[in-house]
């Protein structure tokens, strides 16, 4: 693989989109099919103005040929909330995950973000790839708190230090403003696949919430459906 250079290629992820994600020296390169539904050149757009506020990975280069992409950014310290040191932790891990979320809601400013990832936009961009979103989720909850939303906050993208301290965060493809329950919710549902079932709870209050069911179903469906 040429982006790698004499490194050493690992692959350390695969995704259900068919990407893969390799580790090279310093470096981490991310190549997959081309897709609707976010682009790794947006992704690169949105890690470099979110790095100015939040820990994310410094992009080093991007590219495409007619079929595949990639994205080649700088290693970011610590791991990935589901390495194994954190699966044998699960509560340190849910609680680190849910302090980490809070975080990125409070220091990225939603004035300057040109970027939308409202419960409309998002139903807009599923219909446009085909899927048959039911007319229910038409009628979003009223939003609580618009802030800049991390998009797919799942437990992965998050990653952190051996004292549960906060290294930055990945996977910016859909950053965007919406209600923070969007990112809550679904941060919350992926405790539940990466550390198994009881995380919830933990999560929320560890975010400083108590829950908010209403927002949290529908947000919840919204992933689901989309
Ligand atoms: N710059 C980076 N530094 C450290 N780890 C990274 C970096 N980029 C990606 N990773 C690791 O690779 C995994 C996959 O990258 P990600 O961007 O989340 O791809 P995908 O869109 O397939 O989920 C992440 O969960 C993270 O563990
Ligand atoms: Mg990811």
């Amino acid at each position: 693989m040429e982006l790698a250079g004499s490194d050493e290629v690992r692959c350390v992820w695969t995704n259900e989109l068919g990407g893969l994600t390799f580790s090279a020296g310093e470096r981490f390169i991310k190549w997959g099919p081309k897709n609707l539904e976010t682009s790794m050149a947006r992704e690169a757009e949105r890690l470099r103005w979110a790095g100015a506020y939040v820990p994310c990975p410094e992009v080093l280069d991007t590219g495409e040929d007619w079929t595949h992409e990639w994205l080649v950014t700088r290693a970011l310290p610590g791991r990935s909330a589901v390495d194994p040191f954190w699966i044998e932790q699960p509560e340190a891990a849910v609680r680190a995950l849910g302090r980490s979320l809070r975080f990125l809601h409070d220091s990225l400013p939603v004035e300057s973000c040109r970027w939308q990832w409202s419960a409309p936009a998002r139903i807009r961009n599923a219909r446009e790839r085909g899927i048959e979103v039911p007319p229910d989720f038409d009628h979003a909850p009223e939003i609580d708190r618009p802030v800049v939303c991390h998009g797919d906050p799942c437990s992965p993208n998050t990653l952190l230090l051996d004292d549960g301290s906060l290294a930055g965060f990945v996977d910016f493809g859909a950053l965007g403003v919406a209600d923070r329950w969007a990112d809550i919710a679904v941060g919350a549902l992926a405790t539940t696949w990466n550390y198994g079932p009881g995380y919830r709870e933990l999560f929320i209050e560890s975010y400083g919430l108590e829950p908010d069911h209403e927002r949290l179903d529908y947000y919840e469906s919204l992933w689901e459906a989309t």
